[in-house]
């Protein structure tokens, strides 16, 4: 029944459109649409680049994905808009993708259908900008907000076992929400309204930036005060109401780049957002106080042969989108030799060029300063012959969470930032 009644339209196949398709088709009749030739020729030949669905589970879907150029999307009565809302250089927002993902939907929009957007955005850009393309033709439809909460690469909170807010200015259109997402979700949480919803998904990621900048501080405190502070958050975390966050460089496509977007928004309304500005500069400045701290150490060790394991932007994931590792192995390579330890293809399948690797295990005993970024499946399986006791001494800053390393092991000497 329901399976006839909604027709979806999922618009943008990355990390967000394209799991959300594979979970919608098994209860609705979905396609799927993308800019990208290139993903979408990729696509219809069951790989995907992100390397996060097998050729088996893309099979399903794979003569349901179009280019945006053709007028497939005709029969659907239910659009899903899952495209990227990054930043210019400068840290304004780019809502190109976004408005050009509209103005497609708005090209086929007929009385009473809906329309959803995931992608993250500042409170009122969907009633805004969007809503305002969305109405060129003047028909009636509803309008929605389902802010996107999966994590790249976390197994544990996918898109069936997550709570799923949603928001509509119509009481059809949550409705509508309300019967799509429980589908396919375990919950669905219904906000007061679509600019709640906006804020609530923005200020989820700020809370993660803002701790993230005070543990970063907390360890450059520390350790000027000689104290470790891998054994401060242990102790801490014996406290009931301890917050688990550790220190490291923020990168990636949400928690280092959706506070801009209420910055600016701020920043036009001039509402103070101090604190948020202050802590997301800091995370942004942090891959310097790491360059400085490693170079420091550098200079006191001979023949110093550097080995970066993982350039993702964080555990877990194959995902180079603004990585800060990438940006702290470039500073490194001007003064130093490193290698990296990272996966060939998908480096190459990013545009990522210029980065020398050392993937070869009988290689990686030999290098004296290892710096553990990121690590996932495939490194961890590689990691183990890094600490094969070629070269006896070896510097260890282990700026990965999901990395432990034998404490032991009285060759490893650990560095602390
Ligand atoms: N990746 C995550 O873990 C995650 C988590 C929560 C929220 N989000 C948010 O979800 C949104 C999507 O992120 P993503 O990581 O999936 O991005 P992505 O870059 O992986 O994928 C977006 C896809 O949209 C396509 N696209 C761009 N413009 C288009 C257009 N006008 N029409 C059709 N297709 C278009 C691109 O070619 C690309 O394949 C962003 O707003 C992001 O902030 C992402």
């Amino acid at each position: 029944m329901i399976k006839k009644k909604y027709k979806i339209c999922v618009v943008g196949l990355g990390y967000v459109g394209l799991p959300l398709m594979l979970e919608l088709s098994n209860f609705f009749d979905v396609i799927g649409i993308d800019a990208d030739r290139n993903r979408v020729n990729e696509l219809k030949k069951s790989f995907d680049r992100n390397l996060e669905f097998s050729k088996k589970k893309l099979d399903r879907i794979c003569k349901k994905v179009f280019l945006n150029d053709k007028k497939f999307v005709l029969k659907s009565n239910v659009y899903i808009i899952t495209v990227p809302t990054p930043v210019y250089v400068n840290n304004k927002p780019d809502f190109r993708s976004l408005l050009s993902a509209c103005k497609y939907v708005s090209k086929n929009l007929k009385s009473n259908d809906t329309v959803i957007i995931e992608s993250t955005v500042s409170p009122g850009t969907v009633e805004g900008p969007c809503k305002k393309i969305l109405n060129l033709n003047k028909i009636n439809f509803n309008l929605c907000f389902s802010p996107e909460r999966i994590n790249v690469g976390d197994k544990e909170h996918t898109l069936s076992n997550l709570v799923k807010v949603i928001s509509s200015d119509t009481k059809a259109g949550l409705k509508i929400c309300d019967e799509i997402y429980n589908k396919i979700c375990k919950k669905v949480y219904k906000a007061k309204n679509i600019k709640t919803a906006e804020m609530a998904k923005i200020f989820e990621n700020i809370q993660r930036d803002v701790n993230i900048a005070l543990t970063n501080q907390g360890s450059v405190i520390a350790n000027k005060l000689g104290i470790s502070f891998t054994d401060v958050l242990e102790t801490c975390s014996t406290k009931w109401n301890s917050l688990n966050f550790y220190p490291g460089l923020v990168g990636g496509h949400c928690v280092s780049i959706d506070p801009y977007y209420l910055i600016d928004d701020c920043k036009k309304k001039n509402i103070d957002s101090s604190i948020i500005t202050l802590c997301r500069s800091y995370n942004e400045r942090f891959v310097n106080l790491v360059y400085n701290k490693i170079v420091k150490l550098i200079k006191k060790i001979k023949k110093p042969k550097i080995l970066l394991v993982g350039l993702s932007f964080k555990d877990g994931v194959v995902d180079f989108r603004n990585s800060k590792y990438i940006e702290l192995y470039k500073m490194l390579k001007k003064l130093f030799f490193v290698r990296v330890l990272e996966s060939e293809q998908p480096l190459k399948k990013s545009g990522i060029k210029n980065v020398k690797l050392d993937n070869n295990k009988k290689n990686l005993g030999n290098y004296n300063f290892i710096i553990v970024c990121s690590i996932n499946y495939f490194l961890k399986k590689k990691i183990k012959y890094i600490f094969s006791n070629r070269i006896k001494k070896k510097y260890l800053l282990n700026l990965s969470s999901k990395f432990k390393y034998n404490k032991n092991n009285t060759n490893i000497k650990l560095i602390n930032f």
